[in-house]
């Protein structure tokens, strides 16, 4: 039996903790600097006491405790915590994005080489059968050569005030730009769906909405103390938290644990919670910088264009995608558990997926903690496995992207990555 040591406790920790050991590996170490997260998980899977710790130095100054790490830490530790870890010699899974910075994404790469460490990197949704369906008939031929890739990243008005104006993802110098940190997935995607390289790209992106000007007047700075306009705004946190919505509902759980920061607490403890967390904030006057649209094109190899919207402002979150392709095309709303493909003056086919196939990620989640045990298991990655070295693409895209926002100028990456 494998088994794993992760660091990072919360939402995406304690979930990968849930799959992989559902799925026969052995938690047998943890780190998290949050005692009471800790102990849950602790206490759940057995783990020794000898093996949990709330220092990362203390974590890895005892060596190799189990055969692959996860690491779930915010976005700006995961440099260390790799480097780390690869020193250690532990095979690693880790979370999305590896790093806000492309040089310390290229020096992971390169010690992970040297090392022989196998690195996967969580672009979840490969691993969901939605996108796998698509993958198999684009190389299936039957839509010919693809042409070009249109990819809309709606984030859904609730989850981007959630994360990107209160959250964990609102400040660019905290984690990193939101077109990295939501939208690697997509670039990802583009780059697996395609297997082309990006050789130019350009973007554009914007804030509208989420700035102090637009603050009605009267609004408290904690939505809970009185606000005027609870009952005309979307944002205010009675809708976002306290009365869900069925788009909601499923981060309720994952939600009141994160605000909070108990591993149990009651709706009081979650209301009180609101009162004084960033998450309670009137979301006018939060510290957000991250862009809110965002527009990227890309020229890849071989004629293939590529465009990615990301855009805040709809009312749930999902992705569209439209590949074209020589002799057919591609429709897909992925959260709508459907695409279509249609073949020029032939076969029309519709395909759907279950809701079990739409939960955590497209059942990205599940499928990549089953994939990470394989890896562990045989050390051969399968061809869908997003190593660490394929993972350069969709970060150096989003890197390009963001330099090109901010001069105005169209990159050449062979330049930039130089
Ligand atoms: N693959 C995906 O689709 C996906 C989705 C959401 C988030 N993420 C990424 O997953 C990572 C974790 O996100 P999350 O939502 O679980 O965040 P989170 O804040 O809920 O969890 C991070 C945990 O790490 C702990 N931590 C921070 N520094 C630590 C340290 N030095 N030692 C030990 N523990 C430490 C924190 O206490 C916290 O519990 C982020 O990088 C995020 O961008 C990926």
């Amino acid at each position: 039996m494998k088994t794993i040591a992760i660091i990072g406790l919360g939402n995406r920790g304690a979930m990968y903790a849930m799959h992989l050991s559902r799925y026969g590996a052995k938690i047998i170490a943890l780190c998290e600097k949050n005692p009471n997260l800790l102990q849950q998980v602790q206490n759940k899977y057995n783990v020794p006491a000898e093996n949990c710790f709330t220092s990362d130095e203390e974590f890895f100054a005892k060596g190799k405790l189990a055969d692959g790490i996860v690491i779930a830490t915010q976005d700006r530790d995961h440099y260390g915590h790799c480097m780390s870890a690869i020193d250690v010699g532990y095979d690693i899974l880790c979370e999305k994005p590896v790093s806000p910075l492309y040089e310390e994404c290229a020096e992971i790469d390169r010690r992970v080489k040297e090392k022989g460490i196998l690195m996967m990197v969580c672009h979840v949704l490969r691993y969901s059968a939605y996108y796998d369906k698509i993958k198999q008939i684009i190389d299936s031929g039957v839509i010919g050569d693809v042409v070009s890739v249109t990819q809309v990243e709606n984030v859904g008005y609730w989850h981007f005030s959630h994360s990107y104006v209160r959250g964990n993802w609102r400040r660019e110098d905290e984690t990193g730009p939101s077109i990295l940190a939501k939208c690697c997935h997509d670039l990802d995607m583009i780059y697996y769906l395609t297997r082309k390289k990006a050789v130019l790209v350009s973007s554009t992106g914007s804030r509208k909405l989420f700035l102090p000007e637009n603050k009605p007047e009267g609004a408290p700075k904690y939505c809970l103390d009185g606000c005027p306009h609870a009952k005309k705004c979307p944002y205010h946190v009675s809708k976002i938290y306290l009365k869900p919505t069925r788009y909601t509902i499923p981060y309720m759980i994952t939600n009141k644990r994160l605000i909070t920061q108990k591993a149990k607490s009651s709706m009081k403890d979650f209301k009180k919670a609101l009162k004084t967390s960033p998450y309670g904030r009137c979301v006018y006057e939060c510290d957000n910088d991250v862009m809110e649209n965002q527009t990227v094109q890309l020229k890849l190899e071989d004629g293939v264009n590529a465009t990615l919207t990301m855009t805040a402002f709809s009312n749930s979150c999902y992705r569209h995608t439209r590949i074209s392709g020589t002799k057919g095309e591609i429709l897909g709303n992925d959260i709508a558990g459907k695409f279509k493909v249609n073949v020029f003056a032939g076969k029309r086919k519709k395909i759907r997926f279950g809701l079990l196939q739409l939960l955590s990620h497209l059942g990205g989640d599940v499928e990549i903690s089953k994939e990470f045990i394989e890896l562990l298991k045989t050390r051969k990655p399968s061809k869908r496995a997003s190593l660490m070295a394929e993972t350069m693409e969709s970060h150096i895209n989003a890197f390009a992207a963001e330099e090109s926002r901010k001069t105005g100028k169209t990159i050449k990456i062979s330049d930039f990555i130089k």
